[in-house]
């Protein structure tokens, strides 16, 4: 999935969704080399922090009622790029099905819980809507099983 395929329509989130995808394009199709390699995942998990950083201060600053989910997801996957980045200062070998897990991660990431921010942020009206329609369903859900 290239890019533009995953914009959402905020400039500034698209910008750095755009960069995070490109740098782990880059290292999945790059001749292995264990000390490019190792730059190139330093750098991403440095561009994966500073982005994570970015979008929680902006739900802080919005006032997102679903910040603390979505900080548990952005650590789980920090937790996960740091497993890959320590085993290959140790092994000296890039896991390539743990990097294909991590670029299917961020795009999923994206897709899902960064594109319900970006609708609360465009429209919180709708947002509240569609949030009010899936608790209705899940308490119907809830109200089917016997007591
Ligand atoms: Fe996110
Ligand atoms: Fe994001």
């Amino acid at each position: 999935m290239g890019p533009s395929e995953s914009s959402l329509g905020w400039s500034e989130m698209d910008r750095q969704h755009g960069a995070l995808f490109h740098a782990l394009h880059v290292l999945a199709t790059s001749p292995r080399g264990k000390v490019d390699d190792l730059r190139e995942m330093r750098r991403i998990f440095a561009v994966l922090t500073e982005h994570f950083r970015w979008e929680e201060a902006e739900m802080a600053t919005m006032g997102y009622p679903d910040r603390s989910r979505h900080v548990v997801d952005h650590q789980r996957e920090l937790w996960s790029i740091a497993q890959l980045l320590r085993s290959l200062e140790d092994l000296g070998e890039l896991d390539a099905e743990a990097l294909e897990a991590c670029d299917a991660w961020t795009h999923r990431h994206v897709a899902s819980m960064d594109s319900d921010f970006v609708q609360f942020v465009q429209d919180r009206e709708i947002w509240e809507l569609r949030r009010e329609c899936m608790d209705m369903d899940y308490e119907d859900r809830l109200a089917a099983f016997p007591a």
